[in-house]
C-alpha cells in the first residue's frame, strides 16, 4: 500500500498566516503540521509516499522534508496541483501514475491524529473505508447520515451540511482501491468549484463499496486558527505533559 499525503490549496482560511508560507508547514508545537499525517502513514507501515502540494509556497515542502529519511519514510514523491483550489478529489487524481494500480491510503495534510491506523490498512481489500469521529460541530466536515433502521449503515455523505444529520464528521483519512481514479472523472465541480471527496466517497457508497469504521484515536483538522490553537494545545500536553503546571506569574 502507498500513500498520499494532500498539501495543496491556498490555506485561505488561515490568512495571513498562509500569506509567508503553506499551511501545512505552519508548527503544531515542536513539529510543522505536515510531520503528523507522514508519521501516522509511516506507523501504518507504509514507506513510499506521495505528497502533492499546489499554490506559490510550493517549493517551501522540499528544504523541511528533504528526502523523507528522518521519518522512515523510504521513498518521497512530490506532485504539482496546478489548480491550487481545484478540490480534494482534482489533487487525488494526480496521484494516478504514482498508485501504479495498488490500493492507497490517503491523508489531508492539515489531519492531525495519535489512531493506529495499521490494522485498516493491513485488512484492506477493495472499496474504500472512511473514518469517521464524533464532534461538537459537525457542520463544519463532511457528515454521514445512518439508515433510520439500520444505524451502522451510511445511506449519504453530506458536505458541511447546515442541518447535520449526525454528529460525526468524516476524517481525512481514506483508503481506496484502484478504481478511484474512474470515479474522479465522473465527478462535477461543486457550488463552490472543487472536486468533492465526498462525491467520491457518496460514489463508492452508492456501488455498495464503501465501509466505515470510527477513528480510534485523537483527530483534529487543524485548517482554522481555532482548531490549529487545539492541535497545537493537544500535542504539546501530550508530548510534555507537565507544561499545565508551570504559570508565568
Ligand atoms: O478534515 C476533514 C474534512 O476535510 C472532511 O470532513 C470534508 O469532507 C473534506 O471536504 C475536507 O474539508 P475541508 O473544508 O476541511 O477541506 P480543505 O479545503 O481545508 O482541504 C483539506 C486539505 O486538502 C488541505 O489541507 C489541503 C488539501 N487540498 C485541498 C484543496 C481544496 C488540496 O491538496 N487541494 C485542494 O484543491
Amino acid at each position: 500500500m502507498k500513500g498520499i499525503i494532500l498539501a495543496g490549496g491556498l490555506g485561505s482560511r488561515l490568512y495571513p498566516l498562509t500569506y509567508a508560507t503553506n499551511k501545512h508547514l505552519l508548527p503544531v508545537y515542536d513539529k510543522p503540521m505536515i510531520y503528523y499525517p507522514i508519521q501516522t502513514l509511516v506507523n501504518a507501515g507504509i514507506k513510499e509516499i506521495l505528497i502533492i502540494v499546489s499554490g506559490p509556497h510550493s517549493g517551501h515542502f522540499i528544504p523541511v522534508l528533504k528526502n523523507g529519511k528522518e521519518f522512515g519514510v523510504e521513498h518521497i514523491e512530490f506532485a504539482y496541483q496546478e489548480k491550487p483550489d481545484g478540490g480534494i478529489a482534482d489533487a487525488l487524481a494526480i496521484a494516478r501514475n504514482f498508485a501504479e494500480g495498488d490500493s492507497i491510503t490517503v491523508i489531508l495534510g492539515d489531519n492531525t491524529t495519535d489512531a493506529d491506523i495499521s490494522k485498516p490498512v493491513k485488512n484492506f481489500k477493495e472499496g474504500a473505508s472512511i473514518f469517521l469521529k464524533r464532534v461538537p460541530n459537525p457542520n463544519k466536515y463532511g457528515v454521514p447520515r445512518f439508515d433510520e433502521k439500520d444505524p451502522t449503515k451510511i445511506v449519504e455523505i453530506l458536505e458541511k451540511p447546515k442541518d447535520p444529520p449526525s454528529d460525526f464528521a468524516v476524517t481525512g483519512v481514506y483508503i481506496y482501491d484502484k478504481n478511484v481514479f474512474e470515479i474522479i472523472k465522473t465527478c462535477k465541480p461543486s457550488w463552490r468549484g472543487e472536486l468533492e471527496i465526498t462525491d467520491v466517497n457518496n460514489a463508492y457508497l452508492k456501488l455498495g463499496k464503501l465501509t466505515w469504521a470510527e477513528l480510534n484515536g485523537y483527530w483534529l483538522d487543524a485548517g482554522s486558527f481555532n482548531t490549529l490553537y487545539l492541535a497545537n494545545k493537544y500535542w504539546t500536553e501530550k508530548k510534555n505533559p507537565s507544561i499545565k503546571n508551570i504559570s508565568i506569574e
